[in-house]
């Protein structure tokens, strides 16, 4: 490392940053977030606001980030604002509760949105790396998210030099920035496993502000078991996937994967791996989670392109310790590259996503709970699903003890449309809404996918609509829901007349 970079202390780092400033930092997930610097920052705002003076920043970050970055600002009330997504509970309570102002990007978007200047000047830019060289070479740790483009615009740069993270994972990312409008080219990867970039993010080295050295492991959580729910969720996705292969409907080699996150894309994996009727094939996704580790184990996935490795401490120590295996199997890019539009609809990505809710004619929305309480954000759901091959949400067909059905009348917020939504999958079956109507739809949705408990109330709603193209009744559309906020069960509503 250049001994002319300034080494400062977190504290002093944090120092640097002014009240109302914008500040960049890179992750995408835990993976890859700074952690001390941030935890800095929020000890100062709470001095200050202590002192009766103000402090509060811009927050912007590639997705989710770690409870010392999102939780230690949130709780220091120390956010003017935050994009594009968040997964913590502290922050999720303080949006919710109207203390800090939110806006749900799609993830892909991020970039693009703070080069156009969109999201304003980036003041600062604190960057997880592990290792930087005198000529401003910057290789990055877990993730790579929007940091390139962070680098690019901040107007100064700070560096957590992270111990915990190997300088051998020089060599994992592919660092490429496609040009703005009105000069942009085809982005040039046919692929998943192609490389396109560079290892590094290099920057003036003069705009490099501070170094300031830790050691911390990443605050990515760990999975609990599979359920059953989960895992016939899981069964359900492979043994479609499979179906689609033998009618020839899916290329015999197979097309790459893109999973979501959670629980039930953590168990889809793991049926796709025991499916024998699925090939060996490539993942092109956003985030890589444990269950790609263990597949890549196993020789089922042959290549994974993410955006993170999002994986509990115990998989990234496995991979720390055998990186000579994992080298020709990993690649991250940035976030507009993992979820690019272009490049999903290009390379003919299979999507499979997370629903909060899904209504009787396909629309999904993966974001709110009861049209007010934000979850987490789109992500890059609404990227793939969009653009892939073919669109498939998942979930559990009730939540909350049964009191809630995901299968409802009418979302209650929108993410992904009818128009981006093929197939969705539930513990108790798969619709199939291609080649369907509205009304067909909602058949296939409420026959195959909600739970039993459901069944009537939804057919009950359907009826209201008579003989007409979409099966909607704008004055009973809400009623589940204003039945569980009324009574705390949406089974005690009712659609008869
Ligand atoms: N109404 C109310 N609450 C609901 C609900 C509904 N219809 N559906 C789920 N929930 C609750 C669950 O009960 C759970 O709450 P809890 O934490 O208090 O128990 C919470 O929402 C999360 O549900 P869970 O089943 O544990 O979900 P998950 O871990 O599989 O995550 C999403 C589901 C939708 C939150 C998650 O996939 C997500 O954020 N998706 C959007 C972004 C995305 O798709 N990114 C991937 C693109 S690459």
């Amino acid at each position: 490392m250049n001994e002319s970079f300034p080494r400062l202390t977190a504290s002093e780092a944090a120092a640097l940053i002014k009240d109302g400033q914008t500040v960049a930092f890179s992750g995408f997930t835990p993976a890859g977030a700074p952690k001390e610097i941030p935890k800095a920052i929020a000890a100062h705002a709470t001095s200050l606001h202590a002192a009766d003076q103000p402090f509060r920043i811009g927050v912007i970050t590639g997705a989710s980030t770690g409870k010392s970055l999102d939780g230690s600002l949130a709780r220091a009330e120390a956010m003017l604002f935050r994009t594009p997504y968040q997964n913590d509970p502290d922050l999720r309570k303080s949006i919710n509760e109207g203390r800090t102002s939110f806006f749900d990007l799609h993830l892909s978007m991020l970039p693009q949105a703070v080069r156009y200047g969109f999201l304003g000047p980036i003041h600062c830019a604190v960057i997880e790396a592990c290792r930087v060289t005198p000529s401003g070479e910057i290789t990055l740790t877990s993730s790579v998210g929007a940091a390139p483009t962070f680098c690019r615009v901040a107007d100064k740069i700070l560096i957590e030099l992270n111990r915990f993270h190997p300088v051998e994972l020089h060599g994992f990312h592919d660092i490429y920035q496609p040009q703005d409008p009105p000069n942009r080219l085809p982005i040039p990867l046919c692929r998943s496993n192609e490389r396109i970039g560079t290892p590094t993010i290099k920057v003036d080295p003069a705009k490099i502000a501070a170094v300031v050295e830790t050691n911390a492991p990443d605050e990515c959580g760990v999975f609990g078991q599979i359920s059953e729910t989960t895992a016939r969720i899981g069964d359900h996705v492979a043994s479609f996937l499979a179906g689609e292969l033998a009618k020839g409907l899916i290329p015999k080699s197979f097309l790459p994967i893109q999973s979501g996150v959670g629980e039930t894309a953590n168990a889809v994996l793991n049926s796709m791996g025991d499916c024998r009727d699925i090939p060996v094939f490539d993942m092109y996704t956003e985030v890589i989670q444990d269950a790609v580790v263990s597949l890549m184990k196993a020789g089922k996935v042959r290549f994974a392109s993410g955006c993170s490795l999002t994986v509990s401490q115990p998989v990234l120590s496995e991979i720390y310790k055998d990186l000579e295996f994992f080298r020709p199997k990993f690649l991250l890019r940035p976030q507009e590259i993992s979820n690019s539009p272009e490049l999903i609809r290009r390379l003919g990505i299979i999507s499979i996503n997370t629903a909060i809710e899904v209504d009787v004619c396909g629309n999904v929305n993966s974001t709110h709970v009861l049209g007010r309480q934000m979850v987490s954000g789109i992500g890059g759901s609404g990227d793939f699903a969009r653009n892939a091959f073919l669109s498939i949400f998942t979930c559990p067909s009730t939540a909350k003890g049964g009191k809630i059905s995901t299968m409802v009348p009418m979302v209650c917020h929108l993410d992904s449309s009818e128009h981006s939504v093929q197939i969705v999958i539930t513990e108790q079956g798969v619709a199939d809404l291609r080649r369907k109507s509205p009304a067909q739809r909602a058949h296939a949705i409420i026959e195959n996918c909600a739970h039993p408990d459901y069944r009537e109330l939804l057919r009950d709603y359907v009826a209201l609509a008579g003989h007409s193209h979409s099966p909607q009744t704008l004055s009973a559309a809400f009623g589940m829901h204003l039945g569980f906020t009324k009574d705390g069960d949406m089974r005690l509503a009712s659609f008869k007349a």
